[in-house]
Formats: C-alpha cells, sequence, structure tokens
C-alpha cells in the first residue's frame, strides 16, 4: 500500500523524511543496533542529504551506527569519477557525517565478474539484517534505482541496460549525453520491495504523470515503480506539482 504525503514544497518534505530517518537511527542506537539505510542518487535526494548533514551538525545526530547500501552505480566508472554515485555519495553525505566508511556501500561499477559482484551486493544485505529504509527516487520512465521497465517482482541486483530517456534525463550531470555510460548496476525491484520501509521522493510537475501511474494504475512491469503498491509500509512523499494528477490525495 502507497501512503501519500503531499507537501507544499520539497524543503518542508526533506525536513519530514530527515526527522523520521534520524527517529530511526536513534532508535536503532538506543536498542544497540545498527541502523541499515538505503540510499539513491541523482537530483532528488540532495537537500534530504544537506538536511542530515545539519542534523549532525547541529542536532548530534551521529551515523557511527548506521550501515548504508546504495541502490546502483553506473557501469564502467570507478569512484574517482566524478560522476559515479560512489563519488555523489561521497560529496553529498558521506564526507560530512561520522559514519564509519567500510559500512557505506554502493555497488562496484568496475567489477570484472559483473554477476558475482551483484551476488555479493546481495549477500552484503542479508547479512547486515536487511534494509530497514529504502529511500528512492523515481525516473520518467518509472524506474526505481536503474529498474528500466520492463522489470518486476522477481528482479534482484544486475547489471541493466538504460533507457535512452534516463540517459538524456541524465545527460546534465555529464554535460553530453555521449558521455552517459550505457548500462548500470542497481538492486532489483524484488530487493527493493524486500526493505522493511520504503520511501520515495519526487518534486516538481515533470513527475507528475509517472507518479500517477505508480500510484494509480495496476501494478505492471511497463512501469517498475508501480510495484510498490505490494509492498506493506511505502511512503510517496510528494510536493504539490509532483502530485497534481493525483485523483486521491
Ligand atoms: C537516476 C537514478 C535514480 C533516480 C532517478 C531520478 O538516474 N538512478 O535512482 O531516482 O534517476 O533522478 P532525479 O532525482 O535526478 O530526477
Amino acid at each position: 500500500m502507497i501512503r501519500l504525503h503531499v507537501h507544499p514544497d520539497k524543503a518542508t518534505a526533506v525536513r519530514a523524511v530527515a526527522a523520521d530517518i534520524a527517529a530511526l537511527v536513534r532508535a536503532r542506537a538506543a536498542e544497540g543496533r545498527r541502523a541499515v539505510l538505503g540510499l539513491a542518487t541523482g537530483s532528488t535526494p540532495i537537500p534530504l542529504y544537506a538536511e542530515l548533514v545539519r542534523l549532525h551538525r547541529e542536532e548530534g545526530l551521529s551515523f557511527r551506527g548506521v550501515t548504508t547500501f546504495n541502490l546502483d552505480e553506473y557501469s564502467g566508472l570507478g569512484p574517482d569519477h566524478d560522476q559515479s554515485y560512489r563519488w555523489f555519495m561521497q560529496r553529498q553525505l558521506f564526507d560530512h557525517v561520522d559514519v564509519v566508511p567500510a559500512e557505506t556501500h554502493v555497488p562496484d561499477g568496475l567489477a570484472k565478474d559483473v554477476a558475482g559482484s551483484a551476488a555479493a551486493y546481495e549477500d552484503a544485505i542479508r547479512a547486515a539484517g536487511g534494509i530497514d529504509l529504502q529511500v528512492l527516487g523515481i525516473g520518467r520512465t518509472g524506474h526505481i534505482g536503474f529498474n528500466e521497465p520492463p522489470a518486476g517482482p522477481a528482479t534482484r541486483t544486475r547489471q541493466v541496460h538504460l533507457d535512452e530517456l534516463t540517459r538524456r534525463d541524465n545527460a546534465s550531470f555529464f554535460g553530453d549525453v555521449a558521455k552517459v555510460p550505457h548500462h548500470a548496476v542497481t538492486m532489483g525491484v524484488g530487493t527493493i520491495l524486500d526493505c522493511r520501509r520504503v520511501v520515495l521522493l519526487a518534486w516538481g510537475e515533470g513527475k507528475a504523470d509517472i507518479v500517477r501511474r505508480s500510484v494509480e494504475d495496476a501494478p505492471s512491469d511497463d512501469c517498475p515503480a508501480s510495484w510498490l503498491q505490494r509492498h506493506a509500509a511505502c511512503d510517496f512523499v510528494l510536493d504539490a506539482p509532483a502530485a497534481a494528477k493525483l485523483a486521491r490525495r
């Protein structure tokens, strides 16, 4: 079931999500257990990471007891490439908080044994006890992580081919669409559905159509995000423009 949370703007929305994450991290610390966060990249979660850094600096939120798993990574880009998702996570969050570097995981875009590396990623998530809360954005193709359509609940971490619309949407980060990789490694839709909580963020009118399809159309591999309707605890946190085409709000 998808619970909808519509905020007037993304600043208000990310404050609510960051407070939720902080509560989880503190609750786990009080229990003496690690909190396991699933993290996303793209432009959408940037203000969320800024708010988490602020909570660390100004309100003493510690990430020492946090383990993280990122959704995806471009194939062929190493951690020193400024468009790799490892680089993104270091600059947006990890370099600014007290997370233990060895407790941060991003799929290996350079792995020679791609299938073995993907299986090891699934094993590492399981060994950590599963993901408590997974943050997601959404692509205009309906992708979550880099699960381009068609993709359904049977998919696990693997290498995928990127849709041309996704490559064009991400071209601004690379400066030129020709530089955007054609492949990526991503957690599967099934991997995401196994997370105990899922929080999908979407901002702006450009996401309104795909948000509506994800929430209101019958789940289908043609819109991988629509499978989130089958999750027991999934929140869509939206700003007003991203929610504008929903029948119910
Ligand atoms: C990217 C990422 C996704 C992200 C989506 C939307 O390519 N792989 O995890 O949610 O596309 O990106 P943005 O947040 O920039 O709109």
